[in-house]
């Protein structure tokens, strides 16, 4: 029998291609997921347990039902603005609900999670490019509620031998390189997509948020990292934590930033037509640059392969044109 993973947001973007990448590695994904955002066309790869981390219950009925190895834990709300609005939302998805489910694996004696955390936690870094060991200063209630849960892992593994690695994600883009997979929010809020959307005429022109940061060409720079990438990650941290014990974190970026400017113009060389855009003023909180220090993560044999830009924005457009596709076959 494979040894099975439970996959709390496996349905969602990073989540799915997770599950790709574990079945891949011989292990049986299931699928935890209310599907509030997640996309049930997505489970493809083992069970989905249509449920909410909201119900104790039903996490405990999961965990003893299948006895998964290990958890990994994407399911909660990633939207930075969104959380500044409506930050009860996010404490009570990402902190709440974590709590449940780390409860009900410590009473279960599932000893293993890989997290979801985020670059956000850093807030405005001290210096760029980050280390974990930088000081985690959160300015959103998004990195905020990531935070707790680090920290409150690490506090577990102390006393109730949870043993865990936090995943802290740059900026996730590109879609399975199978074509299986991809990006699907609703709204969509993210720069590649709304790039590519603008080029192909299925979105209006995009905005530039800003263009006097002090970074080389006035544009916002972030850590785009493949989703193939991550989901690579989680598939190793999984099989070091069959070995390991304790509570570890690791920045996953590729170590090199793009700006907004050079991500519109990669997508105009990529289609070859002009991407229709306006210039607007900065978001707010989006600080100028975030990229990772990752050879931590390097160090443990994770090297990203699909994380050029080229090869990163190539995977996107093809999901881009396939999606309809994919999306109408799943009705
Ligand atoms: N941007 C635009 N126009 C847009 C959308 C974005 O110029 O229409 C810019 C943003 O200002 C930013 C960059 O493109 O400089 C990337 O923005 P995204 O919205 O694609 O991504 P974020 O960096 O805001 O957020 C991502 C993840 C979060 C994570 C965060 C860490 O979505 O979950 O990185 O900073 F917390």
């Amino acid at each position: 029998m494979k040894p099975r993973v439970l996959v709390t947001g496996g349905a969602g973007y990073i989540g799915s291609h997770t599950c790709k990448a574990l079945a891949r590695a011989g292990y049986q994904p299931v699928v935890y997921d209310n599907l509030s955002t997640g996309h049930r066309w997505a489970v493809k790869w083992g069970p989905l347990i249509e449920a909410d981390l909201a119900d104790p219950d039903a996490i405990a009925g999961a965990l003893a039902f299948y006895e998964p190895i290990a958890v990994a834990h994407f399911a909660g709300s990633a939207y930075v603005g969104e959380s500044m609005r409506a930050p009860r939302k996010y404490f009570q998805n990402n902190v709440r609900n974590s709590l449940n489910l780390i409860d009900a694996m410590v009473e279960a004696g599932v000893q293993r999670i890989v997290f979801s955390s985020t670059c956000a936690t850093y807030g405005i870094p001290a210096s760029v490019p980050i280390s974990e060991s930088q000081p985690q200063r959160p300015i959103n209630p998004y990195g905020e509620s990531k935070l707790f849960v680090e920290r409150v892992l690490g506090w577990y593994a102390h006393a109730y031998g949870l043993h865990s690695i936090a995943l802290r994600y740059f900026n996730a883009a590109g879609a399975d390189p199978g074509g299986e997979l991809g990006e699907e929010h609703d709204p969509e809020t993210h720069l590649i997509p709304l790039v590519i959307g603008a080029a192909l005429g299925s979105c209006p022109p995009v905005e530039i948020f800003g263009a006097d940061y002090p970074t080389p060409d006035g544009t916002c720079v972030r850590d785009y990292i493949h989703v193939s990438d991550l989901a690579a990650a989680h598939v190793l941290a999984v099989g070091i934590l069959n070995r390991a014990t304790g509570a570890r974190a690791f920045n996953l970026g590729t170590g090199n930033g793009a700006s907004v400017k050079q991500i519109v113009e990669c997508v105009a060389r990529l289609t070859g037509s002009a991407v229709p855009h306006r210039w607007a003023a900065r978001r707010p909180g989006d600080p100028a640059s975030l990229v990772a220090e990752p050879s931590a993560a390097n160090a443990l044999g994770w090297v990203p392969q699909y994380s050029d830009l080229d090869t990163m924005i190539g995977s996107a457009l093809r999901w881009a044109a396939s999606r309809d596709r994919i999306l109408a076959a799943a009705i």
